[in-house]
C-alpha cells in the first residue's frame, strides 16, 4: 500500500486523512506540531476501520522521521483565514510553516509527489517547490478542483440538475481574481451559455470567486474543509492510481498562457509522474486578460515573500 503523509491535523488535514483511509487509497501518516492531536485522530480513525470496513492504516505523530519514505505528501498545515482577512494576509506565518515542512520532506521523502493546500495557495506552492528543489511536475497546488467544484455546485443548484452532470474549469490563482470560464462549464456536455442568462452566469461566477469567504463568514472561526479535502483527495487518487484525470491544478508554468516562472491554476493531466501535461486552452481576450490579472496578483504576493526574506 502506498504511504501518504498528511501534514496538519486541522479540519482539512483530518478530513483528508479520513477520506484517504475510507477510500483504501493508502496508509496515512498524520503529522502535526500539536502534541496528542494527530495521535488521537489516528486512533479514532483506526477504530472506525472495523465498522466502515477499510484496511488502510493510519498513524499520528509529531516526529518528522515518521513521515520518511512517503509516496505522496499533502500539506494542509497553516492558519486559516478569519472573517475580513484576505488569503494573502497569511503569507508570513504560513510561509514559515511551509519552509519547516519542506526541510523534512526533502530529506526523508525525496521521491514524493507533494500536493499543497496551504494558503495563499499559489505562493505557498511556489515556495514549497523552491525549498524542495524537486522537479516542478512533482509539486502541485490544490485550488482549481475546489473552485471548480464550487462553480459546479452552484450551477447544479441553480438549474436543479444533478451535481454529477456538471463539469467546469476555474482557472487562474486561488484568489479574488480566479477565472471561471463559462464556455467550459457544461451540463452533460451542453455549455451553460445555452442554459442560462448572462446575468445568471455572472452571479454564479461571482459567488464562486467569493466561495471561500462566504464560508469563512458563516463559520466565523475557520474556513471550509469538506470540499477542500474532497478536492485534494481527488488529486491524490489520480496520482497514486495513475488515473490521468484532467483537473485544474496550480502548476509551474514555463511559457504556457504567456506566463513564466509562476504557479497558477491551469488544466493538467495528473498521473504517477505528477503533472504529466498542461493543456493550453484557446481563451478569448477577456479570459486571457483575467488570467494575466490573476498572475499579477500572485507575483505581488511572491514579492512580499521575497521582502520578508522567505523566498530568494
Ligand atoms: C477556501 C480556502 C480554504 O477557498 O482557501 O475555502
Amino acid at each position: 500500500m502506498a504511504k501518504v503523509t498528511v501534514v496538519g491535523s486541522g479540519f482539512v488535514g483530518m478530513t483528508t486523512a479520513q477520506r484517504i483511509v475510507e477510500d483504501n487509497l493508502a496508509d496515512v501518516c498524520l503529522i502535526d506540531i500539536v502534541e496528542g492531536k494527530p495521535q488521537g485522530i489516528a486512533l479514532d480513525l483506526m477504530q472506525s476501520g472495523p465498522v466502515r470496513g477499510y484496511s488502510s492504516r493510519i498513524v499520528g505523530t509529531n516526529d518528522p522521521k515518521a513521515t520518511y519514505g512517503s509516496d505522496l505528501v499533502i500539506v494542509t498545515a497553516g492558519l486559516p483565514r478569519k472573517p475580513g482577512m484576505d488569503r494573502s494576509d497569511l503569507l508570513g506565518v504560513n510561509g514559515k510553516i511551509v519552509q519547516a515542512v519542506a526541510d523534512y520532506v526533502k530529506v526523508g521523502s525525496p521521491n514524493a509527489t507533494v500536493l499543497v493546500v496551504t494558503n495563499p495557495l499559489d505562493t505557498m506552492v511556489y515556495l514549497m517547490r523552491a525549498m524542495l528543489g524537486f522537479p516542478a511536475e512533482r509539486v502541485i497546488g490544490m485550488a482549481g478542483v475546489l473552485d471548480s467544484a464550487r462553480f459546479r455546485a452552484f450551477i447544479a443548484m441553480e438549474l436543479g440538475v444533478s451535481f454529477e452532470c456538471v463539469h467546469a474549469m476555474v482557472l487562474g490563482g486561488h484568489g479574488d481574481s480566479m477565472v471561471p470560464v463559462p464556455k467550459y462549464a457544461t451540463v452533460s456536455g451542453i455549455s451553460i451559455e445555452e442554459l442560462m442568462t448572462q446575468e445568471q452566469i455572472q452571479r454564479l461566477s461571482d459567488r464562486t470567486r467569493n466561495g471561500g469567504a462566504e464560508i469563512v463568514n458563516l463559520l466565523k472561526t475557520g474556513s471550509a474543509y469538506y470540499a477542500p479535502a474532497a478536492s485534494v483527495v481527488e488529486m491524490a487518487h489520480s496520482v497514486l492510481r495513475d488515473q490521468k484525470r484532467l483537473l485544474p491544478c496550480a502548476a509551474y508554468l514555463t511559457g504556457q498562457y504567456g506566463l513564466n516562472d509562476i504557479y497558477m491554476g491551469v488544466p493538467c493531466v495528473l498521473g504517477s509522474k505528477g503533472v504529466e501535461r498542461i493543456i493550453e486552452l484557446k481563451l478569448n481576450e477577456a479570459d486571457r486578460a483575467s488570467l494575466q490579472k490573476s498572475a499579477d496578483a500572485i507575483r505581488k504576493d511572491l514579492d512580499v515573500l521575497r521582502k520578508q526574506g522567505l523566498l530568494k
